[in-house]
């Protein structure tokens, strides 16, 4: 109901009476008075004035699923969305939902995690309403070995929405973190149920720092908006991340890997440069060379010898 109370209130540019409400949604004038006494609760600012009615001045930048359904206009990815206040990780929420069935593309999300996880073990910062912090479940008909790809999918998709949205150019570092001027401001983490050639199913993990403060982040990581120098609308842009990960997920699913592969590797972050990599228990230190059609980083080594890493830590030498 309060998202079709919100709905009528967008639809409006000015007041709109009770009665109206009432009547459109066949409920009670008190009734109506009780959502909207909630709605503020929510942060949403509702004017309320006699004679006239009610006027939505101000929608809170939360992640609440109602607004990011609004025009998302997507057929599988955020088709349903959980939203929590707080969660430990959304990961773990996702990897159950996943287990219990859920549908391809339903997404977690959470305001802030107590308890969120990186890659390698590490941690992730997520300080509340600051960030993007958010669980997809996909069901792609691919083997594990490829899971990868979907790592570069939703790093591309990333990437292009930010342009989209903020216009800001940003670079993907091989294979799951987006950096913005040398700095880290999003990291993707890819866990799944799989046997040997069938994916049960996969879990990208994305989280963003859109308008973090700099205090509240380590050293080699910013924020969106240290560079935007504007507040960025979180609810905008998780919306552009879901629709460009629909577009380019099902040009994978249809046409292959080979046109995602181009375009991510026009703004990657590690081609050319001298990096070493920790991979499987060794450091590989080369020229990052080139990225494979099967996902895998292509390294020149000193004595000119190729060798292809599939997942590790990469550090940027020069
Ligand atoms: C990395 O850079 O190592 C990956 C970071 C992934 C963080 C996101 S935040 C949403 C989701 N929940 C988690 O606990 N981790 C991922």
């Amino acid at each position: 109901m309060k998202e079709k109370i919100i709905n009528l209130l967008k639809s409006q540019t000015g007041y709109i009476s009770g009665q109206d409400l009432s009547d459109n949604l066949k409920i009670s004038r008190a009734a109506i008075w009780k959502h909207i006494s909630e709605l503020r609760e929510a942060d949403y600012e509702i004017s309320a004035v006699p004679h006239l009615g009610y006027k939505l001045d101000l929608v809170p930048d939360r992640l609440f699923p109602h607004e990011i359904y609004h025009n998302l206009k997507t057929k599988i990815i955020g088709k349903k969305i959980y939203h929590l206040e707080t969660a430990v990780s959304t990961m773990d929420i996702a990897y159950k939902l996943a287990q219990e069935g859920a549908f391809e593309g339903t997404i977690v999300c959470a305001e802030t995690q107590t308890k969120g996880r990186g890659r390698l073990l590490r941690s992730w910062n997520s300080p509340k309403y600051k960030g993007i912090y958010f669980s997809l479940i996909l069901r792609p008909n691919i083997s594990a070995q490829e899971a990868s790809k979907l790592t570069l999918i939703t790093a591309l998709s990333i990437c292009e929405a930010i342009k989209e949205a903020t216009g800001l150019n940003t670079k993907i570092k091989w294979p799951n973190d987006i950096m913005l001027e040398g700095k880290k401001i999003a990291g993707i983490l890819t866990e799944m149920q799989a046997e040997q050639d069938r994916i049960h199913f996969v879990v990208v993990g994305v989280g963003l720092n859109v308008n973090t403060k700099k205090e509240e982040l380590p050293d080699f990581a910013a924020s969106i908006k240290e560079f935007s120098g504007t507040h960025i609308c979180r609810i905008e842009l998780l919306k552009a991340i879901l629709r460009k990960i629909e577009s380019n997920y099902i040009n994978f699913k249809n046409k292959g890997f080979k046109n995602i592969l181009e375009k991510s590797k026009s703004i990657s972050f590690t081609i050319g440069r001298h990096i070493k990599v920790n991979s499987q228990n060794k450091t590989i230190e080369g020229q990052a060379l080139d990225i494979d059609l099967d996902g895998s980083l292509v390294i020149r080594k000193e004595e000119g010898i190729l060798e292809k890493v599939f997942s590790g830590d990469v550090v940027t030498l020069r």
